[in-house]
């Protein structure tokens, strides 16, 4: 392997998510999911957007692909809305549902793009929610594994790329700690009982998919903020290696190792807060050993040591759409605190691409895995010209900056797979509308959500366009 340059099959992608781009929210047989409904609660998201219309993809998904195809874009990571496929959670295939993923597919394949399907992106189908309380249930596991079984099915040889759950760790942390996402539950022991059913449906998926014999690869999406301290005070030192433990092992070493961290465990412990685990399961998150691990990076997480009188567990760190600067972490171990070194975005998020690389070295030693990186980007308030440009430099500035820590990374024999930039058409925030736009195509749409929903080439979207016919090798 030469380890100077890109890969001649890497993967150069871009990513989005059902909810935030589809729209059609309730067409073809589609059942409501629990993000349907928690958009619908006053004050939840901001003006109360949702993604009844989202930019639309569902009936402009050719538009969508004939733009990457211009791009030249080698991989498209999407994420299938199991409200469609079964509009109840479980029971009969909703074949029309279906039918849109068949479609999509098909339409990348003739285009020679790569599918990288993400099976949970957090639209959890309402009913289950409402049954047996969705994650906080060990039925979960069951409906989840038959779920991914039908597209493993109808995807077999078509999609080679496999995403089990987006951000197991921000769906837990922000639905069962922060409140900021559905159910809106703050209570940090239910979290950790719902994280460790996630973990047997996300190890039972898996499983499946070897069982199977299905051609490619499968593996989570993490989102992965590297630990630091702030300084070289032993205390804080300590204090970052408890959050890397408690914030990032504790969900990489189950996925790699089958097994919790033992500090980790004993915090929790301490507090209270571990989850119950029953005979088998330890066997069963064994048994689900991925092929490569996803990561989403955004940002890292500097902390130092948080005094016992300090703040508590419930305002946790993680990278969530909200800001995510505020103090935070476990009473008598750590706490968050803004880096003094890095600048940061207009929505306060930390720009720091050498965490990227960090992080990427730190996955390599402990997991000797290869990582597709499934997300990246810049949110921002872009700006249409009047003559329909939108000059997104920065966005160039800061991808570049992230291509260029990759190429670093390989150099240091990290086995990358490839790069999946968030995100490729401007897409719904889960909170903030369209405020924060990710996308190389930009979206017009806004909170008044009637839009004309053109799509428009950002600057951002040629810069890529070289990035990949030269393979990264000018980074
Ligand atoms: C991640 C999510 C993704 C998007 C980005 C900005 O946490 O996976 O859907 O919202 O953040």
């Amino acid at each position: 392997k030469q380890l100077d340059q890109f890969p001649k099959d890497f993967l150069w992608g871009s990513a989005s998510a059902a909810y935030q781009v589809e729209g059609a929210w309730n067409e073809a047989g589609k059942g409501i999911s629990v993000w349907d409904e928690f958009v619908r609660i006053p004050g939840k998201t901001f003006k109360g957007t949702n993604g009844d219309v989202a930019v639309d993809h569902y009936h402009r998904y050719k538009e969508d692909v004939a733009l990457m195809k211009e791009q030249g874009l080698k991989a498209y990571r999407f994420s299938v809305a199991w409200t469609r496929i079964f509009p109840n959670g479980r029971g009969e295939i909703n074949q029309a549902g279906l039918q849109f993923y068949i479609n999509l597919v098909d339409e990348l394949i003739k285009n020679q793009i790569e599918p990288v399907l993400t099976l949970y992106h957090w639209d959890l189908p309402q009913v289950l929610q409402d049954e047996y309380q969705g994650w906080e249930s060990r039925k979960i596991v069951e409906d989840f594994t038959n779920y991914a079984t039908v597209l493993f099915e109808a995807f077999r040889g078509k999609v080679k790329y496999w995403v089990s759950l987006n951000e197991q760790n921000i769906f837990i942390s922000h639905g069962y700690l922060m409140a900021s996402h559905p159910p809106a539950v703050s209570d940090p022991k239910r979290m950790y009982q719902a994280n460790h059913y996630a973990n047997l449906a996300n190890a039972s998926v898996i499983k499946k998919f070897h069982e199977m014999g299905m051609p490619g690869g499968i593996g989570p999406s993490f989102a992965y903020g590297p630990n630091y301290a702030l300084d070289s005070d032993p205390k804080n030192v300590l204090a970052a290696e408890d959050s890397e433990d408690l914030n990032a092992h504790f969900w990489m070493d189950v996925y790699l190792f089958g097994k919790y961290p033992i500090a980790a465990m004993k915090m929790l412990n301490e507090q209270g807060l571990a989850p119950t685990i029953e005979v088998g399961d330890e066997e069963l998150l064994a048994a689900g050993k991925p092929d490569f691990l996803g990561i989403n990076y955004y940002q890292t997480n500097t902390v130092v040591f948080n005094p016992l009188d300090g703040v508590g567990l419930g305002k946790m760190n993680t990278t969530g759409e909200k800001g995510s600067t505020e103090e935070s972490g476990l009473p008598g171990v750590f706490k968050r605190v803004e880096n003094p070194f890095v600048e940061r975005t207009n929505w306060d998020w930390e720009i720091d691409p050498e965490g990227l690389r960090i992080g990427l070295r730190r996955i390599t030693s402990r997991y000797r895995i290869p990582v597709l990186i499934t997300e990246n980007g810049l949110g921002e308030y872009d700006k249409l010209t009047d003559d329909k440009e939108i000059h997104d430099d920065y966005r160039i500035d800061y991808l570049n900056r992230h291509v260029h820590a990759i190429r670093e990374a390989i150099t240091d024999g990290v086995d990358v797979l490839g790069y999946c930039t968030w995100s490729y058409t401007d897409l719904l925030s889960w909170l903030n509308g369209y405020q924060k736009r990710y996308g190389f195509v930009y979206v017009e749409q806004d909170e008044k959500q009637d839009g004309s929903l053109n799509r428009y080439k950002k600057d951002s979207f040629y810069w890529y366009q070289k990035i990949i016919q030269e393979n990264g090798s000018n980074v």
